[in-house]
């Protein structure tokens, strides 16, 4: 055993900082054991020197982030401030000074994790980012060290919490999409501006990050399909449960059948109360990953908040902490397969499209028409009529997205069709 410490910086001490550090002090004897080697919390940078910050002492504390990754005794970097800069310049001065980084940095690694993993390779360094996906749950490890001898073709999941709680709510009680976010809020569920969560933007991040790994290919945030959530509504819901489905917000990340090109995405959707993801409530993650040897795999768990990010930050730390003692690094970036990603068009899946149209003779056949001149095969139909308006649901077999579109945009044109009230994909069948 070690007896001279391993020294930390950590960058940022908000939720999450707060919970590595106190972790890193009440569990050291465990680390140490588990590691090899002590672990020294030897400096964290923060923006706001003043708050309080119960545990840490106050010594350690310094504005400075640069200073302190360039002081020379520092071996590991924890990133947790978030965002793009400043970290973006603190994790390529780590490496520059050969720390390496444990980053729990969704925004930054979904946008520039290749410079990233490439300066970490220069310097010979680690990048970790577990908790960046997830929260607490073991997904970006077992994706990409127990499968790296595996095929996946498929990741679908439930990446973003605040959404999941909002859905799970209009779910259960019948409210609608303001009243629960409102709920959401009061709860602390959700920020005080939400769109990053309710516009799909950081299930987008976490999407192009499995993507990368899954597929062992480069997947920007900018290749990432995405719709929010905010106009689901209690009628959508009405309309999923008739059909025994519920409505989730979902990244969906697959290879082609022709193993040519990758998909990447991140709707709202339909999917049958029988499929694991219905069943995941409240605000945790679960993330279903099928592998061609492996067969269907499930992680499930607390996918945000200070401890179970901390618990990812943590493993990694041990990770990066034991590669360090052996003078090892641990997997760099995989991205061999060069594989195109193909745009939204090419998706193929159901929908399940609701429209406003006249209670006439003559309208379900010239519906049924428009489907057909794109090419989109109908699987059921189902009208409420009143007042010589009617409602129309339409359910398609699989259709290329760019096919439904195309039929969408007619549909609008016919004067018969007093609106298109919803079109939602219906996936996991
Ligand atoms: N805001 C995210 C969520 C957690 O609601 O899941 C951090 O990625």
């Amino acid at each position: 055993m070690r007896t001279r410490p391993l020294k930390v910086a950590l960058l940022g001490c908000g939720v999450v900082g707060s919970e590595v550090a106190r972790i890193m002090t009440t569990h050291a004897d465990d680390l140490t054991q588990r590691i090899g080697a002590p672990v020294e919390l030897a400096g964290v940078a923060v923006r706001r020197p003043s708050k309080i910050r119960e545990g840490i002492d106050p010594a350690l504390i310094t504005t400075d982030a640069t200073a302190l990754l360039k002081r020379g005794d520092i071996d590991i970097a924890i990133e947790v401030i978030g965002g793009i800069e400043p970290a973006r310049t603190l994790i390529t001065t780590a490496f520059e000074h050969g720390i390496s980084v444990v980053s729990a940095n969704k925004a930054l690694l979904a946008q520039d994790g290749a410079a990233l993993h490439a300066a970490a390779e220069q310097h010979g360094r680690d990048l970790y980012y577990e908790a960046a996906v997830a929260g607490a749950i073991p997904l970006v490890r077992p994706m990409r060290e127990s499968l790296a001898g595996d095929k996946i073709n498929r990741v679908m999941g439930i990446v973003n919490g605040t959404t999941n709680f909002i859905l799970d709510k209009m779910d259960s009680t019948g409210a609608g999409y303001q009243e629960a976010l409102d709920e959401a809020t009061a709860l602390g569920y959700a920020e005080a501006d939400p769109t990053a969560d309710v516009e799909g933007y950081d299930a987008a991040a976490k999407a192009a990050i499995l993507a990368g790994i899954a597929f062992h290919t480069r997947v920007r945030l900018d290749d990432v399909y995405r719709e929010g959530m905010t106009e689901v509504s209690a009628a959508d819901f009405a309309s999923a449960k008739r059909m025994g489905c519920t409505i989730k917000l979902l990244a969906i990340l697959e290879r082609a059948a022709d193993g040519e090109s990758v998909t990447a995405r991140v709707h709202p959707a339909m999917i049958p109360l029988s499929h694991p993801l219905a069943s995941v409530r409240e605000a945790y993650n679960a993330v279903f990953v099928e592998a061609e040897a492996a067969g269907r795999l499930m992680f499930y768990g607390p996918g945000a908040g200070g401890a179970p990010t901390a618990s990812a930050v943590l493993g990694d730390l041990v990770a990066v902490a034991r590669n360090k003692l052996a003078e090892a690094t641990g997997p760099g970036e995989s991205a061999y397969t060069q594989l195109p990603v193909s745009p939204m068009g090419d998706v193929v899946t159901r929908y399940h499209i609701s429209l406003d149209v006249a209670d006439k003779p003559g309208v379900l056949a010239q519906v049924a028409t428009t489907f057909a001149e794109h090419g989109v095969s109908i699987d059921t139909v189902r009208q409420q009529g009143k007042d010589g308006e009617a409602s129309l649901v339409v359910v398609t077999h699989r259709a290329a997205d760019a096919a439904l579109s195309g039929t969408v945009e007619a549909l609008r044109k016919l004067d018969t069709v007093r609106g298109v009230a919803s079109i939602m994909r219906v996936e996991g069948e």
